[in-house]
């Protein structure tokens, strides 16, 4: 049996969400590449961090051959990185909707296929994405077009690869979160973002970091988008 650690490869890794996750996997002695515009070198000899922007094809690139040069392996990718830009429909701009697609459809694709590349000839490997409870169910003014074009698609190819690659043993799954309290909300929004919940909260990076650690612990789970988002799914 290998004694090596396990791999994960996590986009988004320099704060809320993506920082969670690299500590949560930490905790379980996962070696971890962590990858964002702006993260910093680690003190922490098994997080090697790679900067760059994901929705770059030569950053995906780098992050996978450095990760693998490094650590030998890929066993994990969490695709985390992603930006909400809410605006009415007819208000987005280019520029928006060049900035999304960037992040939350580039980020994801260019870097999957090399992860699943990798996976492939070691015969096994899980791929988990972070989309949003908003692109399945939205929410009367709250704007969210970009998001679900973008992150309703990720999940949609979340079910596509997970058939595709079943025999070959990876498994692709999705966390959709609902409101989070990361940097992407400033406080003085909580208290309105914790009204339009059915449990009447906002939840913590842990909840997030912890759905994914279960799907990375459940060999039988492939092709699911688990919703972690208080209720939001199910209706309001
Ligand atoms: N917070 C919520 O309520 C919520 C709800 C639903 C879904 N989500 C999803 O959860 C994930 C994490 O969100 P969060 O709340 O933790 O957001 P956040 O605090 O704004 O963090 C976003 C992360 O993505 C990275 N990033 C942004 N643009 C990038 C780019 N072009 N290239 C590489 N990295 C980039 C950022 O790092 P750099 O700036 O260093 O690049 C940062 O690490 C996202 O996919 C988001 O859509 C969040």
């Amino acid at each position: 049996m290998s004694t090596s650690p396990k791999v994960v490869v996590v986009t988004g890794a320099s704060q809320g969400i993506g920082a969670g996750i690299v500590q949560a996997f930490r905790t379980l002695d996962y070696a971890v590449v962590a990858t964002s515009r702006s993260i910093e070198p680690s003190n922490d000899s098994n997080v090697l961090t790679v900067a760059g922007d994901i929705g770059d094809p030569a950053t995906a690139q780098r992050v996978i051959s450095e990760g693998l040069t490094r650590f030998g392996r890929i066993d994990t990718l969490v695709n985390n990185a992603g930006i909400y830009v809410g605006k009415p429909f007819t208000e987005y701009t280019r520029g928006d909707y060049a900035a999304v697609m960037n992040v939350n459809m580039a980020g994801f694709f260019y870097i999957t296929q090399l992860a699943i590349a990798e996976m492939e000839k070691q015969a096994s490997g899980h791929v988990v994405s972070v989309t949003a409870s908003i692109a399945d169910t939205a929410y009367s003014g709250v704007y969210s077009v970009l998001a679900a074009l973008t992150k309703g698609g990720v999940n949609a190819a979340t079910k596509s690869l997970a058939i595709e690659y079943a025999r070959k043993g990876i498994r692709v799954n999705a966390v959709a979160p609902g409101i989070i309290k990361s940097p992407m909300h400033p406080p003085e929004t909580h208290d309105a973002l914790r009204a339009l919940n059915p449990l009447k909260r906002i939840s913590e990076v842990n909840d997030i970091a912890d759905a994914i650690l279960y799907l990375d612990a459940a060999p039988f789970i492939t092709g699911e988008i688990l919703h972690v988002d208080g209720g939001q799914y199910a209706g309001r």
